[in-house]
């Protein structure tokens, strides 16, 4: 494995060109966060432009085309990101406020426990907790293996009983992925519905909700997606059960007769009624430049070259940096994990803040020993993950990470 090798890889990489649709401007700094916050891209610039130019031309006259934004650009995301058909999908609210909607949507209607791994991202398992306790009902921590993530035997049992399962389908510390139509087929014949948080799959793996037969879904866009810092996210209610559940949070934006300015609270029919408010609307001319560019490329050809991003990743970490302290933290198996990679170490703290002051590589640090390598295809180059790893072997080799402070910043 030789830089020489990164750089073919780069050669033959028919993805190559998009790395140019992105503002770069790094000098030497290699950013491999936007697993966290992806890049800024010229389309995205362009269109945030041009809608400030509409607000300030047309003012109020611009909600003719503004009013059903969330449920356009929900259908186009649908198409490029998830592998869900028109009408099921909305780019709305943030994807904590989505999970709230949606699982209160289903404790609403249906008896029975909640489950949720125990190492899920924090908002959805305090989500829960808040709206088990809300409802009466009993909070099931799921345990799984902190790499290979939740067995599907597993979480089928715990299913049982039970109203909802809320699954990662991309674990956000281990990168592992979940196997969305079996997990799903298991927790149906369980007797539960499941949603799948999405936020680190849309626009880094192929996403099917509907041919997995999904129920329901969140994820957001500004990460692989690259719709920029506290874009809309996303959620999706499968056609099938959108009549028989409704949002706990009854704003006038899914009323049915939204500007008769009425007494009562009745839900438009479909997926609309799973609005809350006024849409961000400069937000959502940033996801809709994310999923026009996700489209171009193509969602197929986006996860072929994480898996070799990834695996360049995973040859590497076994090659060089075994010696140094290190582990793999995420599944070898390419068709068992997402676009990021995780390096566990003891001081992985202190290698994290080393790497960012003193290399100019900017992972990021997940509690308690992770470092994650977020590698979204579009941008990242081979060479990129060659460098970084390069980089990480000096720095630790010469105990740069050990002169740093031990101290925790507030945002990795
Ligand atoms: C898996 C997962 N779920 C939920 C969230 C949080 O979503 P938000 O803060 O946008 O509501 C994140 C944020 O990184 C995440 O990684």
């Amino acid at each position: 494995m030789t830089r020489a090798h990164a750089l073919e890889c780069d050669r033959s990489d028919p993805l190559a060109a998009f790395r140019d649709r992105f503002e770069l401007g790094d000098g030497d700094r290699i950013y491999l966060d936007g697993n966290s916050l992806g890049r800024l891209s010229h389309t995205a610039r362009q269109a945030l432009q041009a809608t400030v130019d509409e607000w300030g031309t047309q003012l109020v006259a611009g909600w003719h085309d503004w009013v059903d934004l969330a449920g356009r650009v929900g259908d186009e995301l649908g198409a490029a990101a998830l592998g869900a058909g028109p009408g099921q999908v909305l780019a709305c609210d943030s994807t904590t406020v989505n999970l709230y909607k949606l699982a209160g949507a289903v404790l609403a209607v249906r008896p029975g426990a909640v489950v949720v791994p125990s190492d899920d991202f924090p908002t959805d398992r305090y989500v829960l907790e808040g709206l088990a306790a809300t409802h009466g009902r009993e909070l099931r921590m799921l345990e799984s293996d902190p790499v290979a993530g939740p067995d599907p035997a597993a979480v089928a049992a715990a299913a049982d009983g039970a109203a909802l399962v809320v699954l990662s389908h991309v674990n956000y510390r281990s990168g592992a992925l979940a196997d969305m139509a079996a997990i799903t087929r298991a927790v149906q014949a369980a007797g539960a519905l499941v949603l799948w948080d999405l936020c680190h799959s849309a626009g880094a793996v192929e996403v099917a909700l509907d041919a997995a037969g999904a129920d329901l879904a969140v994820g957001c866009t500004y990460k692989y997606l690259n719709a920029g810092p506290g874009s809309p996210a996303f959620l999706y209610v499968a056609e099938r059960h959108q009549a028989m559940l409704r949002s706990p949070i009854q704003g006038w934006f899914s009323q049915a007769d939204q500007f008769e300015m009425g007494p009562r609270y009745q839900p438009v029919a479909g997926i609309g009624r799973f609005l809350a408010g006024t849409p961000p609307v400069l937000g959502l001319a940033a996801v809709r430049a994310g999923a026009a560019m996700l489209d171009e490329a193509g969602i197929a050809g986006v996860r072929q070259k994480a898996a070799a991003l990834t695996g360049l990743a995973v040859d590497l970490c076994d090659q060089r940096l075994e010696g140094l302290g290190f582990t793999l933290g995420t599944p070898r198996d390419p068709d068992a994990r997402g676009a990021h990679v995780s390096l566990r170490h003891p001081d992985a703290w202190r290698v994290c803040r080393a790497l960012i002051e003193h290399a100019h590589v900017v992972p990021d640090f997940r509690r308690p020993d992770s470092i994650r390598l977020g590698l979204p295809p579009l941008y990242t180059r081979f060479v990129d993950v060659w460098d970084a790893v390069d980089r990480l072997v000096a720095l630790v080799a010469e105990g740069v990470h050990e002169r740093m402070p031990v101290e925790a910043a507030r945002v990795t």
